[in-house]
């Protein structure tokens, strides 16, 4: 590299610094001596010239932002993929779907570049309550975040588009703004989609977001109650669905109950004693 290259690769360091610093930085936990939170170290090379180096901390700083901007419910920020129990399933049919589905899910944060490079997503779905699929979805942003420096958003439609009838009332805010930033990140998911019975509106939004992310080659995933022909949306909304997203099918079983009983039996044995 030679000495203009290097003074460019500097400011642009110094750049992305403050940008970083002023973003999202400033809120996070860090406190870092080495380069007084700003997430770089400036020296002087051989030819006397002053570069900028990355600081240690810049990798834990960005990934503790990524996890708090991505709006995953406190109690599964540390829930994996590979803690998904599959003994909580009691049908043999219910076993062999949860077995399926943690393989699939596993093997698709394996795959994850290849999957990304294809704007291709996974859309989790069973008609039952409690299956895991909200878990599930989690754990895979947590492994894309933690594992594959990827930025996810967890959010569901209807927060989403109220999120977008906010920025109406007020003036520090532009709906285009959030469109943009929305089609933009890299990794989106919509938990619970196919419950509501949408308004025109609500159908216009989720339709355009839906369609800049698929232009875009993003990735998108999806939970839902119901499998995606059965969507009660329109035939573009679904078609676009269909395009950005592998459907895996998840039991037809709540496991919330057994969740519950296993957690009482460690208590009646507590009070055994
Ligand atoms: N395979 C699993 N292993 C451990 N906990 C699970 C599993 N499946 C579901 N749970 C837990 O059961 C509850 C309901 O699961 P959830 O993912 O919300 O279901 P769904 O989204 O299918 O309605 C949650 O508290 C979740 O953490
Ligand atoms: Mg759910
Ligand atoms: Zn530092």
């Amino acid at each position: 590299m030679d000495t203009t290259q290097q003074m460019q690769q500097t400011k642009s360091l110094r750049d992305m610094g403050k940008k970083l610093t002023q973003a999202t930085l400033m809120t996070s936990p860090f406190k870092c001596d080495k380069c007084n939170n700003t997430g770089f170290i400036l020296t002087t090379n051989d030819n006397g010239y002053e570069i900028a180096k990355e600081c240690e901390c810049l990798k834990e700083r960005v990934k503790s932002s990524r996890l708090s901007f991505a709006d995953i419910p406190e109690a599964f920020r540390d829930i994996t993929v590979s803690s998904f129990d599959l003994s909580l399933y009691k049908t043999p049919e219910g076993k062999r779907q949860a077995e399926i589905a943690k393989k699939l899910c596993s093997n698709y944060i394996k795959n994850f570049e290849q999957m990304a490079n294809s704007g291709k997503g996974l859309y989790l779905f069973s008609n039952t309550k409690g299956s895991g699929k909200t878990r599930m979805a989690v754990s895979i942003a947590n492994a894309l975040i933690k594992h594959k420096n990827t930025p996810v958003k967890f959010t569901t439609a209807i927060r989403i588009l109220e999120e977008i009838k906010a920025t109406y009332s007020d003036n520090n805010k532009s709906e285009s703004d959030l469109l943009a930033a929305i089609s933009r990140v890299d990794v989106i998911i919509f938990d619970d989609i196919g419950t509501e019975n949408p308004t025109p509106w609500v159908k216009e939004k989720f339709y355009s977001i839906l369609n800049e992310r698929l232009i875009n080659g993003k990735v998108t995933m999806f939970t839902s109650n119901c499998r995606i022909e059965k969507l009660n949306l329109e035939n573009r909304i679904v078609n676009r669905i269909q395009k950005m997203a592998i459907p895996i099918k998840f039991p037809e079983e709540s496991v919330r109950g057994y969740i519950a009983e296993k957690e009482n039996e460690n208590y009646m044995k507590m009070l055994l004693k």
